[in-house]
């Protein structure tokens, strides 16, 4: 019984539009995955003519790059699907102030997004993921999180952090507290672990950290 229920669980998570499935991920693990992360606004939406069919466009205004291949300064065009079922990113712009973060993939040098990544508007982000997406995530790419689905997870090396969200809020893992406060960071050994980046936990480690130095 236990097991149908955990395969019922699994099969949800993994099939959210029929025809397109996406894992889910920590707000790390997609800032790691992504080929570039942006803030900005959408700003227009075009379909592709001849060249791209089946393809939409979007006009972006980048406020911010926190990710990007080398070399590239400005982003201001994303492709997607047009078809939901193909994963396409739907978005209706109904305020063009508003800002995203923005996460895709570089695929033939063309910038592309799909419903598989992280967009979501800037300020439905906690404190700790902003921060984490302007400068602790990327220092922690070599960190590893790993989605606990069962209650018999385990860590296979160092570099992992178990990410068990998935587990207690598995409809909404988003919401859980490791990926609206945490991140997991190398401890400078290769080993990685899970850090509060909630603005007082923050203090705390650098109150605690001055005051070693001072004692040596
Ligand atoms: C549009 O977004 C901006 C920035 O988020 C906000 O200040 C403004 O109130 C919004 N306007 C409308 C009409 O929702």
């Amino acid at each position: 019984m236990l097991c149908l229920v955990v395969l019922l669980v699994l099969g949800c998570l993994g099939q959210d539009v029929w025809g397109c499935s996406c894992g889910r991920r920590h707000p790390q693990a997609a800032y790691c995955s992504a080929d570039f992360v942006i803030q900005g606004r959408f700003i227009g939406k075009t379909q592709h003519k001849t060249q791209e069919q089946g393809r939409v466009k979007y006009e972006i205004k980048t406020t911010k790059i926190f990710k990007a291949p080398d070399g590239m300064d400005d982003i201001q065009f994303l492709s997607t699907p047009l078809m939901e079922s193909m994963c396409g990113f739907e978005h209706h712009i109904s305020n063009k102030s508003q800002t995203f973060l923005i996460t895709g993939h570089v695929v033939n040098g063309k910038l592309e997004i799909d419903q598989c990544n992280f967009i979501v508007p800037w300020a439905s982000l906690s404190a700790a993921q902003k921060r984490g997406f302007q400068e602790v995530y990327r220092k922690a790419c070599s960190c590893n999180i790993v989605p606990c689905y069962s209650g018999t997870c385990s860590l296979e090396s160092d570099s992992q952090c178990l990410w068990t969200d998935v587990l207690v809020h598995w409809q909404e893992p988003l919401n859980g507290a490791q990926s609206k406060y945490m991140a997991c960071v190398d401890q400078g050994n290769g080993l990685c672990t899970w850090e509060s980046q909630k603005p007082s936990a923050i203090a705390a480690r650098n109150k605690k950290a001055i005051s070693a130095t001072k004692e040596e």
